[in-house]
């Protein structure tokens, strides 16, 4: 595996690739890698001939006071665990490579509708952030396939809308969730938790669980619902963002007339900020 900083190397080493004939996958991350990314990496080895992994710790995506500063940077310890997953070659740029004129005057992508709310409403300007350096990965890169993990369930609808609206000719994959044997999704966040704090953590999951077992049952009343559980979280020690059961491909409020939902789900635990979602087909059980 080569790893580059440049756009300039980036963009041949990918066209030597290319011109060999071979089909570009690519796995965009902010590093501090787990068993999740390398579930993307892998992926990406089945579906391509050579696999391009980023690192780029995103300022443009950070708000004021999030943990931009503090976001762990693990440059060796993630160039080994991408080798081992397979991947070819590594782009892991600086800030100044990524904006050489500032962020302040950057061009931005914005997704309407599907950045709205949840994360987008208590993280303002994150998809905008989000959205510009997929953009730009995409457009340095010109992969044929690009994966992301379905734990960021409303990144992953931003980003297969901008796919779409914007022409790019690039399939999008999204990889399930890895999660700990508890159930906890893996995230690279997880490591802010103390010791106390990792073992209420899979209480998130769990409550996620127990309202998609109540839907499969024939539970309607997804208001009472979700303030039984919002309750429950509150109880355990978190602090709920949001809680909502929604139409997974629109993001808006979820209908009677939906058989496909998702239960996303964001709250905080002192500090770290925990997200994690379910996926519900009500039609399985029917
Ligand atoms: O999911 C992430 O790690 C980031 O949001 C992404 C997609 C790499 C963009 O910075």
């Amino acid at each position: 595996m080569i790893t580059v900083k440049t756009v300039r190397e980036l963009r041949a080493a990918v066209a030597r690739a290319r011109s060999e004939g071979k089909r570009i996958g690519l796995v965009p991350t902010m590093g501090n890698l787990h068993a999740g990314h390398a579930a993307l990496v892998t992926k990406a080895t089945q579906r391509c001939d050579f696999v391009v992994a980023s690192i780029f710790v995103n300022p443009l995506q950070f708000g004021a006071g999030e943990d931009l500063d503090s976001y762990p940077r693990t440059l060796a310890a993630d160039q080994e665990k991408l080798l081992e997953a397979g991947c070819q070659l590594l782009f892991a740029p600086t800030v100044e490579e990524m904006y050489p004129d500032g962020m302040a005057g950057q061009t931005l992508v914005s997704v309407p509708g599907v950045s709205e709310g949840l994360c987008g409403g208590s993280r303002p300007g994150h998809f905008d952030g989000v959205a510009t350096v997929v953009t730009k990965l995409f457009h340095m890169v010109q992969p044929d396939l690009a994966i992301f993990g379905e734990k960021d369930f409303q990144q992953l609808a931003v980003i297969r809308k901008l796919v779409r609206d914007l022409n790019l000719p690039i399939q999008i994959i999204g990889e399930p969730t890895v999660r700990a044997a508890d159930g906890l999704a893996l995230s690279s966040r997880n490591g802010y938790l103390n010791e106390e704090q990792r073992a209420i953590a899979p209480q998130l999951y769990q409550t996620l669980s127990d309202i998609a077992a109540a839907l499969q049952h024939g539970e309607s009343d997804h208001a009472t619902l979700l303030d039984d559980a919002r309750t429950r979280l509150s109880a355990a020690g978190f602090v709920p963002d949001y809680l909502e059961i929604r139409n997974p491909l629109t993001l808006r409020p979820a209908t009677p007339a939906d058989r496909q939902l998702v239960i996303l789900a964001a709250a905080r635990l002192g500090a770290p900020r925990l997200i994690d979602n379910l996926f519900v087909d009500l039609d399985a059980t029917a």
